[in-house]
């Protein structure tokens, strides 16, 4: 329910991508928010004003004239109490309409007269997508203010592949989601490792664990939502890449070390989170290890490098945040673990309480003392996290 409360005004306009839009009505519900549609006229070919009226229990609007406006002022009424104006699909003819200030349907009309953020999903062919023209119109929309989500490359209904395609509906509800939240970090950079490392014995075994990378993962998506550039150092897991972040997938933890330091130098946040095995097997066999009916072999191991210990000992250290994933006496190992590595925060929590699961019950331990964060969804508490990084950013 990460829309709850939030009034969308939804604008269909003329693409075969309409079709998709009336998944996002359905998205937007589900994320708590209520949602008005209004259509061009070009938009009703594609999809009908029944199927947006019956997802979204209100009453499509398409017709400027459209005698069930009392008052004939649709253009006010139907934004006036909006959060957002959000325009899926947005065709290249209402791209140059509102980059012209055009109010010459209902539409248009209402992006005019709106006292709210508008944010468009553009939709074309790629060669239409490519025009100077359009490409004119988005630069003008930029400077105005709007948002262009997307658009996205891939194939297209006319047969093509290129750049043009609406992003996807969820693709688009993460980015209302992202949008609505505080810009506390704009213009810093954060580093983030996530997930397991896997420690290769022969080319088909190895030692891993059991992260699944979903804490690391939400607080690159609840930074890059706080306005952050970042960088996420992923192991192996089965998660998409949040949208905005750029990921570097790697698998062991000597890979992960080494494409941190390759990228810590312009960050000013350094979010270690990921469950770096402790130790490596010395010898990695290039063949795959055969049973041979003789005692099983010993796997003989080192010490891996401590990554975040090793980022707070740089000369000018990025803000280091580590996590301390306990099975017992948290504070004591957590305080301990913060002093070891010389971090200013380090996020204590109970395996018991997170480990896999959707959900997290944290605690943050810094010079000011103890910040339990009672148990939410990862994302959310995540958003706490940045919140208080932005804060210990701005002392610094
Ligand atoms: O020492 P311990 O593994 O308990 O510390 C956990 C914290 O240190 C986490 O933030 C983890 O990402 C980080 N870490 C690391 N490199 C290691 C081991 C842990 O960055 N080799």
């Amino acid at each position: 329910m990460e829309l709850k409360g939030k009034h969308i005004v939804l604008g269909v306009t003329g693409g075969i991508a309409a079709y998709k839009a009336a998944e996002l009505v359905r998205l937007l519900i589900k994320q708590g928010a209520t949602v008005q549609v209004a259509m061009t006229e070009s938009a009703t070919h594609f999809v009908t004003p029944v199927t947006f009226q019956a997802l979204s229990g209100k009453t499509v609007f398409t017709d400027q004239w459209d005698a069930r406006i009392t008052n004939n002022m649709a253009h006010i009424d139907l934004s006036r109490e909006a959060d957002a104006l959000l325009i899926a699909p947005a065709s290249a003819d209402f791209l140059a309409k509102v980059a012209q200030g055009l109010a010459d349907d209902l539409l248009s009309t209402l992006v005019l007269a709106r006292d709210c953020p508008l944010l468009v999903a553009p939709a074309m062919n790629r060669q239409m997508w490519d025009n100077p023209a359009t490409q004119r119109n988005a630069a003008t929309l930029r400077t105005d203010g709007i948002k262009i989500l997307g658009p996205g490359c891939g194939d297209q209904a006319c047969g093509e592949t290129g750049l043009g395609r609406m992003i996807e509906p969820e693709e688009i509800v993460a980015e209302l989601i992202a949008h609505f939240q505080p810009k506390l970090l704009t213009g810093k950079r954060m580093l983030i490792t996530a997930g397991p490392t896997f420690e290769a014995i022969d080319p088909v075994r190895g030692i891993t664990n059991l992260s699944t990378g979903k804490m690391g993962y939400a607080i690159a998506r609840a930074a890059r939502e706080a306005g952050a550039a970042v960088t996420l150092v992923s192991g192996p897991v089965a998660l998409p890449c949040p949208q905005g972040v750029t990921r570097i997938s790697v698998s062991s933890a000597l890979q992960m070390c080494e494409a941190v330091h390759n990228h810590v130098g312009n960050n000013d946040t350094f979010v270690a989170v990921a469950a770096v095995a402790d130790y490596r097997p010395i010898r990695t066999s290039a063949q795959k290890i055969k049973k041979d009916g003789s005692a099983p072999q010993a796997i003989e191991l080192v010490l891996n490098p401590d990554i975040l210990a090793e980022v707070a000992a740089l000369p000018q250290p990025p803000l280091c945040v580590g996590f301390a994933a306990e099975s017992e006496n948290l504070h004591e190992y957590a305080e301990k673990k913060r002093r070891a590595k010389k971090i200013p925060l380090i996020v204590g929590n109970l395996i018991q309480q997170g480990f896999g699961g959707d959900t997290n019950t944290l605690i943050l331990f810094d010079d000011d003392g103890q910040h339990p964060l009672p148990p939410a969804p990862k994302i959310e508490l995540a958003r706490q996290l940045v919140a208080r990084i932005a804060t210990l950013l701005e002392k610094r």
